[in-house]
């Protein structure tokens, strides 16, 4: 699989000259992103975040991690305030010093935090096809590396590999909202405003979010993730 043609299609000028799209493709994708686009806008009356203290953020706050020999706009874009995300199984990992699995993510950077209750919010979408890959994380636990991993198998989203918390993931925005309350040690994970999954931590750590794809078992060949509108909050 080759990363998505949506995506192809809107970075044209980013790439060497590609295969171009017929013209009724290209109008019949645009006109997908924006039905899917209209969907996202109204299907979330639910405001998680009220209460929540917004962390401002900025660029210097997003740290695009991916694979160490190539340059970042291989694997990752920010285009119209959307990041793309993409991944190949044989891909190196981020640092020449992990042998981790390979990723295209972004780090929140500059908000680590080791108490309170902190809140991710932001909106993906999965290519149809992606599988096999963690979207997003809480980072930090003990003794595992994380708290929470989301993750998309068949076109589920899942806390790891079970239990599956939503499906029919692909092809469509979705709000997610992760919230972590390190002192009562629980999880909360809402998908659409609906809550999916609350649960028991990880350990104790520092900790901060992570989003974009993270290879895992039985991956798909091109594994892709779309967000925006990231917020990172807390009280
Ligand atoms: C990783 O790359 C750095 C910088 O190029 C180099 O100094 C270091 O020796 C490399 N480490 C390994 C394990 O190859
Ligand atoms: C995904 O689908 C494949 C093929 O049907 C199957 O072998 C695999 O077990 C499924 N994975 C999960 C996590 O459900």
């Amino acid at each position: 699989m080759k990363p998505s043609s949506f995506r192809r299609k809107k970075i044209t000028s980013h790439f060497p000259p590609q295969k171009k799209m017929p013209l009724l493709k290209l109008l019949l994708t645009s006109l997908m992103l924006l039905i899917i686009h209209q969907t996202s806008i109204t299907s979330s009356p639910l405001d998680l975040t009220q209460g929540f203290t917004p962390i401002s953020l900025d660029n210097s706050n997003f740290v695009v991690q991916k694979p160490y020999n190539i340059p970042i706009n291989q694997r990752y874009i920010f285009t119209n305030g959307v990041h793309q995300f993409w991944i190949y199984p044989s891909d190196k990992p981020f640092t020449n010093e992990t042998n981790t699995q390979p990723r295209t993510e972004i780090r929140i950077s500059g908000h680590d935090y080791t108490c309170g209750i902190w809140q991710f919010e932001g909106y993906g979408c999965i290519p149809s096809g992606t599988t096999g890959v963690c979207i997003m994380q809480v980072f930090g636990g003990s003794p595992y590396a994380t708290t929470t991993q989301l993750r998309i198998y068949n076109g589920s989203l899942t806390y790891y590999e079970s239990p599956v918390l939503s499906q029919n993931m692909y092809d469509r925005w979705f709000k997610v909202n992760v919230i972590h309350d390190v002192g009562a040690n629980n999880v909360k994970v809402y998908v659409d405003g609906d809550l999916t999954y609350d649960g028991v931590g990880r350990g104790a750590n520092t900790h901060y979010f992570k989003f974009g794809v993270y290879l895992q078992n039985d991956p798909s060949s091109c594994a892709e993730s779309w967000w925006k509108d990231i917020k990172v909050l807390r009280k």
